[in-house]
């Protein structure tokens, strides 16, 4: 494991680069896939968090933006397009101020919100692009995403080549996959613009393979589900239930950590109150301590936690100015976990 020593100026600027692109962000970038609102598949498994008071979502997003937050993570599917009219309604002129990645792959009936399927033709992706540019409000996406993750790899260097078009286009600064393998980030990876992998990484949850892979390609290392989708926050118990139209509700087979009804893994618990101390100290939350171990773990790291409130906003952006876990610390999160 790394050492926490120089890591790309998190807690002196707080700030980082998307891999090759040179493009620089907050080293902390907002999830927006909650703010999307509701929306499921058609036998009615729910893909959102529930309900959202867009008002509230957009309070949020410009106080993460009064708080030096200036790196956005949506997709088109979000909401079935919601998050993204919610994201441009709230950068407003600002817009010119972030970085806003986007992913495209999934399709949707935008008036049911419901998920229909995927799509891996560039065709679509074209498609997809300017259906996203419009909902944005922008005439460029800084960061395109692949949102197929288990996308068939020859099909995916189709795709790799036509966000190259769209670079030479100037409809696109640069782009990624979003997947937790990393031969498939490798591929999209031999493309020049290619500038990162949006990948699952939290303290519980180390991919050691796909880090290794950003440092020897240079590629950004785009934390999802940073705070474990909630349980690194220290507010879920094994007998709380969620409202139905909560994803963790239902919880699909690549969403562990949580039981039917929503109620959090004892095991999952356990371990997050092992870490507790180690998290929490030098006056961090728990949710801020998650994030320290993050850009501890590696310098091509930038998380992306969600957010449903103005309150969750703060916390979060309020991780940035402490900076990193230090290496004795990670070496100690190591020791409780036994890795
Ligand atoms: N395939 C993909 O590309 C993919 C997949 C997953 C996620 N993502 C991206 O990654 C982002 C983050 O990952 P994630 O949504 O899986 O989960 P996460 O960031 O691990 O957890 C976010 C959730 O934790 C709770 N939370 C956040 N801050 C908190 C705080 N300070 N105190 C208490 N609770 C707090 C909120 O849920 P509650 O208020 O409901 O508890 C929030 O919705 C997404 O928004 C999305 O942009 C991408």
């Amino acid at each position: 494991m790394e050492s926490s020593g120089s890591l790309g100026g998190t807690g002196s600027d707080g700030r980082r680069t998307l891999g090759r692109s040179g493009i620089e962000v907050s080293a902390l970038g907002f999830g927006c896939w909650a703010i999307g609102g509701e929306w499921q598949t058609p036998d009615g498994q729910p893909l959102g968090w529930g309900k959202v008071d867009d008002d509230e979502s957009v309070r949020a997003v410009r106080c993460a933006l009064d708080l030096g937050v200036t790196f956005f993570d949506t997709a088109d599917a979000y909401g079935t397009g919601h998050s993204e009219r919610v994201l441009a309604r709230a950068l407003g002129k600002r817009r010119a101020d972030v970085v806003v990645a986007t992913k495209w792959g999934n399709v949707f009936d935008e008036e049911r919100r419901l998920l229909t399927g995927t799509d891996d033709s560039p065709a679509h992706a074209r498609r997809a692009l300017t259906a996203s540019l419009r909902r944005l409000a922008t005439d460029h996406i800084d960061l395109y995403q692949l949102h197929i993750s288990d996308a068939d790899p020859d099909r995916a260097a189709q795709l790799r080549d036509a966000c190259e078009e769209f670079v030479r286009e100037g409809l696109v600064r640069a782009y990624a996959w979003s997947t937790d393998d990393p031969e498939r980030a490798a591929v999209f990876a031999q493309g020049p613009h290619c500038a990162a992998v949006q990948h699952r990484l939290n303290v519980l949850q180390d991919a050691p393979e796909m880090l290794a892979l950003c440092e020897e390609l240079g590629l950004a290392s785009i934390n999802r589900s940073p705070l474990a989708m909630g349980l690194l926050t220290g507010k879920r118990a094994p007998d709380q239930s969620l409202e139905a139209g909560d994803i963790r509700s239902r919880p699909p087979a690549w969403l562990p950590g949580f039981g039917d009804g929503g109620g959090a893994d004892p095991e999952w618990l356990a371990r997050v109150d092992a870490l507790r101390s180690v998290l929490t100290s030098d006056r961090r939350t728990l949710a801020q301590g998650a994030l320290a171990w993050l850009w501890a773990r590696s310098p091509h790291t930038v998380p992306i936690p969600g957010f449903r409130s103005v309150a969750q906003a703060e916390e979060n952006a309020g991780a940035l100015a402490q900076g990193p876990l230090t290496a004795e610390q990670l070496t100690e999160i190591d020791g409780i976990l036994g890795r």
